[in-house]
């Protein structure tokens, strides 16, 4: 997640391009930049960290009178968060911002070096702006070398590209990542999202994936593959508050929502064909690795435990995990061919990293799963594997708990294909459920209304249990987890087979249960543990894609034939069944009492 801003005009440029950046901080802010060109002249500027310093190193540049300009926050995908890696990146006399992944950008850009092109980044969107110098080198005509160079792209983008070859021109485009144009009179805008551009722009027009084309002269040209299109503008919203939440109510709602699109990043460039790739690990990793464990807190040590059991299973690689402040204080006995993983959505919770500290003392190899980079515990690990789900505001953990868990199948894949342990075939089904994850995530108005009509109903009792088996026990403690940090009602997640082992003496009527009833994995054995709780009154809330007569509530899912499909798509409504609750409840979802979402201290 990066963020972008343009504008062509002739108010004070730069005013404009860092408020509309500041309004788009929370998308990354590991390195800013914006460049301009006014009298056929460009200027940039570039600072990494938060955008105060890039505030501070343009406080003596002015640019008003007519120009055109770009800027960027950035959060690092490809690349650490250097000034080199900042945008907008240069060619010799063009520019451009971009926000996606480019996922064939080793091979554009291996051809264009062969053509004698010197990269100063290790960005992925370098190769844009050379891409599009190459071309005009060819042709001399700036819209036909975009064009072209668009249709080289492969994977997400939102892109603005200015040139000195058209110095009253901005080019866009856009598929996969957002973007938007702003109007006001002869005043053109482009953004990420609503908010840099209230106030400012009177009308909007959301760009569509595919879509590219010019803005020139205060008017805007714009193509698809059929060639150029009309398009209407619509009022832009003024409120600004809203527009942050993108319209939701919550940042909670509003990460529930954006799952499934950042579950298609966390993918991107590295579920291929035929196995999963990660450019940042390769075999040296795990040679002589025959053990992992994994370290976490809260929500991250949920995704942990789900990662067990996939690469116990599938990768054949013995696994334990631990609670990071457990696992401090236990002397641990650790052994050097043991992997390492920390997972953090933060990077900065003080147990995990003090536990990873521990085991490099011990010559541990250590891989880091993290949604920050930069962060302490990325910088402390030999290895990170980022989870791209963007920043999360809400302290109830949502985006972060999904993509942690895809990074873990994925590793299981990956470690899976090295040591061989896994045939052709079965890599094939997994990676095709893979690809139909981010469809399991994706929210409909029928199942948000009917968990806002069930809520009501669990309100009070003297308990909830969310029961599981397999990899949907782990889910039941994250079901758990979620409701008791929102609700403040107590709740617990349990092994279903476990229950009659001493919870089930709390069932009556007043115990809420709520049964991850999935069909892929065990699904008779499940079934009898409800049915025993049944048989004692408790009341039955099932999720399950198979009709459950005994339920007295019932969430029907769609997918039945692969458990991690199953296991998204009940995470989805145990995450909106605890959202809601917390709604009805009056309470304050983004910051619940006594929580934080960064817990830097012991
Ligand atoms: C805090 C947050 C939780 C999070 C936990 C671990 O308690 O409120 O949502 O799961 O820290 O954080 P981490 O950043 O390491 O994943």
């Amino acid at each position: 997640m990066c963020g972008i801003v343009g504008y062509i005009g002739n108010e004070e440029k730069k005013e404009i391009l860092l408020d509309g950046l500041q309004e788009l901080e929370y998308r990354g802010y590991d390195s800013a930049g914006i460049a301009i060109i006014e009298n056929e002249k460009l200027n940039y500027f570039k600072a990494i960290g938060k955008l105060q310093n890039l505030r501070d190193k343009t406080k003596d540049y002015q640019s008003s009178g007519f120009g055109v300009s770009i800027g960027h926050t950035r959060w690092a995908t490809h690349g650490k968060p250097t000034e080199l890696n900042a945008h907008p990146h240069l060619g010799k006399f063009s520019f451009v911002v971009h926000n996606g992944i480019i996922e064939n950008y080793q091979e554009l850009k291996t051809q264009l070096q062969e053509e004698g092109v010197h990269f100063l980044s290790q960005t992925d969107t370098e190769t844009i702006v050379h891409l599009f110098e190459y071309y005009y080198s060819q042709n001399s005509d700036s819209f036909n070398s975009f064009s072209k160079t668009i249709d080289r792209l492969h994977g997400a983008y939102a892109t603005l590209l200015i040139s000195e070859s058209s110095p009253d021109t901005i080019f866009f485009a856009k598929n996969g990542s957002p973007m938007l144009i702003g109007f006001d009179g002869d005043d053109i805008y482009f953004a990420s999202s609503d908010t840099p551009i209230i106030g400012r722009a009177t009308e909007v027009y959301y760009l569509e994936d595919g879509e590219y084309g010019y803005a020139k002269n205060g008017e805007v040209k714009l193509f698809d593959k059929n060639g150029e299109k009309s398009f209407s503008t619509k009022p832009l919203a003024t409120d600004k508050a809203m527009a942050q939440k993108d319209g939701y109510r919550f940042f909670m709602e509003k990460e529930i929502y954006e799952q499934s699109l950042v579950m298609s990043d966390t993918m991107i460039g590295r579920v291929l064909e035929d196995r999963i790739d990660f450019e940042e690990l390769d075999s040296e990793l795990f040679e002589g690795v025959t053990n992992i464990k994994i370290c976490a807190c809260g929500t991250s040590y949920h995704s942990a435990l789900t990662g067990s059991y996939l690469l116990e299973r599938v990768a054949k690689i013995p696994c334990q995990v631990e609670i990071a402040s457990e696992f401090r204080y236990k002397e641990p006995l650790l052994r050097d061919d043991t992997l390492f993983i920390t997972i953090s959505q933060s990077g900065e919770t003080a147990d995990t990293l003090e536990a990873l500290k521990m085991a490099k003392r011990e010559g541990l190899k250590s891989l880091s799963i993290c949604n920050v980079d930069n962060s302490s515990i990325v910088r402390e690990s030999d290895r990170a594997i980022l989870t791209r789900a963007g920043i999360e505001k809400g302290v109830a953990s949502t985006k972060a708990f999904a993509t942690q868990t895809m990074v873990l199948w994925m590793l299981t894949l990956y470690i899976a294909k090295l040591q061989k342990t896994i045939s052709q075939d079965r890599l094939d089904i997994e990676l095709d459920a893979m690809r139909h994850t981010p469809k399991a995530l994706l929210v409909t108005d029928k199942l948000h209304s009917k968990l806002t009509r069930l809520s009501k109903r669990y309100l009070h009792g003297h308990g909830f249990f969310f029961i599981g088996r397999d990899l949907f026990f782990p889910l039941a403690l994250e079901g758990a987890l979620k409701l008791k940090e929102i609700s403040y009602l107590h709740a617990e997640g349990y092994p279903s087979g476990e229950m009659k082992h001493g919870p089930i003496a709390l069932a009556d009527s007043e115990l809420f249960t709520i049964a991850l009833m999935p069909k892929s994995l065990h699904y008779e054995k499940i079934k009898s543990n409800v049915e025993e709780l049944s048989a004692r009154d408790a009341t039955i809330l099932a999720i399950s894609p198979e009709p459950f007569e005994l339920a007295d509530d019932f969430v029907q899912t769609i997918y039945d034939t692969h458990p991690m499909l199953e296991f998204f798509e009940m995470m989805v409504v145990t995450q909106l069944l605890a959202l809601e609750v917390s709604v009805r409840l009056g309470n304050d979802v983004d910051m619940p009492r006594n929580l934080a979402k960064s817990v830097t201290v012991e």
